[in-house]
């Protein structure tokens, strides 16, 4: 029998660490002993696993005893100070906080894309897990950048509230039923109100205008691809559940028509190509959420520009965009390079 290995799921209560124990389960990972930490509120409660009790632990700086890979989502405070604890215990880290992402000794890993990256785990003991808006363009941009090569990319993303955790999934469901029935809403959450409504921030503001989550898209995007492509982004929180979408629009060096775009990525790794629209055919979080593909469609050339394409991709936020990647990695972890 192959070796098996003990994994802590840090935020394992969580929309992302819930989707996490999922992901391990349905890709039959080979699990030996499951540790599921959160944070003190929430020790003592029972999760599942494999139709096996798994009692919450709270995360302390000595959770990591003979843990081989720790998957933390628990956001970027507990990255920061658990991380190199878990480290120093010998564990592996994938996080899929921002904490981590841009340290230069760290890879920032998508499997479809860079998996030689996770080759410098080493240097720290922790791979990054890319933001999901990030993620799930550069699934779908790779095969058109190594085909014709990006220079640049102008997106606006339409993101979901699970991307916020469960405490949004619940200010939505609420504010939608408070609406309904005539009541006043309440945001605690988000700045604003979400429901029947689009908030353009997502993060803090930056001094130039922009959002945090803008910035990740393009200081993420050129290091996973390891290419100087000029990037401009606009997130937008919209309220949908799960299932992030965006509007793509990139420039290459060399021409590609539609019909190539479309062959390279009918045969890309993670993509699926939902891309007919004479018959209302295409890609949205609906016909997406629960999927662990990155679906691509509506790729029209852009004709305002010359060597321009405009695609719409949409993915499962908390599944590729998250817990999905973070397995991926882990696979690849211990397949080539843990013993
Ligand atoms: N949602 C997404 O699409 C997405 C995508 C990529 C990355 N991420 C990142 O993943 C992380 C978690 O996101 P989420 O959406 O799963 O959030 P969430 O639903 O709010 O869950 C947060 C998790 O962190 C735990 N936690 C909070 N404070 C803690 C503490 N002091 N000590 C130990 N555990 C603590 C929570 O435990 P309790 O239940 O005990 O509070 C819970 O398990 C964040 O860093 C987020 O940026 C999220």
């Amino acid at each position: 029998m192959s070796r098996l290995w003990n994994v802590a799921v840090v935020g394992a209560t969580g929309a992302v660490g819930a989707q996490m124990i999922e992901c391990l389960e349905e890709r039959d990972f080979p699990v030996g002993e499951i540790r599921c930490l959160a944070s003190s509120k929430s020790a003592g409660q029972v999760l599942e696993f494999r139709g096996k009790p798994v009692v919450v632990g709270e995360l302390k700086h000595d959770s990591f005893e003979g843990v081989d890979i720790a998957l933390f989502s628990a956001g970027g405070d507990r990255s920061r100070e658990f991380c190199p604890s878990a480290a120093a215990a010998g564990a592996v880290c994938i996080d899929n906080s921002s904490a981590w992402r841009m340290d230069p000794d760290v890879p920032l890993v998508v499997p479809e894309v860079n998996p030689h990256a996770i080759a410098q785990y080493t240097k720290k003991g922790i791979i990054a897990n890319p933001n999901c808006s990030t993620i799930q363009m550069v699934v779908a941009l790779k095969p058109l950048h190594d085909a014709a090569t990006i220079r640049r990319i102008v997106v606006s993303t339409y993101q979901a509230v699970s991307g916020t955790g469960k405490k949004a999934i619940e200010e939505l469901r609420k504010q939608v039923a408070d609406l309904l029935n005539g009541r006043p809403v309440n945001s605690t959450v988000y700045p604003h109100q979400i429901a029947f409504n689009c908030i353009p921030q997502i993060d803090s503001f930056e001094e130039s205008g922009y959002t945090k989550e803008e910035m990740k898209m393009v200081n993420e995007t050129r290091k996973i691809m390891e290419a100087d492509i000029r990037v401009t982004a606009t997130t937008v929180r919209v309220p949908v559940f799960y299932g992030h979408s965006e509007s793509v629009n990139i420039q290459t060096e060399r021409k590609i028509t539609v019909a190539m775009a479309r062959n390279l990525l009918k045969k890309a790794p993670g993509v699926r190509l939902v891309d007919d629209p004479a018959k209302g055919i295409y890609p949205m979080p609906s016909n997406t959420a629960g999927e662990d593909f990155t679906c691509v469609g509506r790729i029209r050339e852009d004709e305002s520009v010359e060597n321009g394409l405009n695609l719409w991709v949409v993915a499962d936020n908390i599944r590729k965009g998250a817990a999905t990647n973070a397995v991926q990695i882990a696979e690849i972890l211990v397949q080539k390079y843990l013993k």
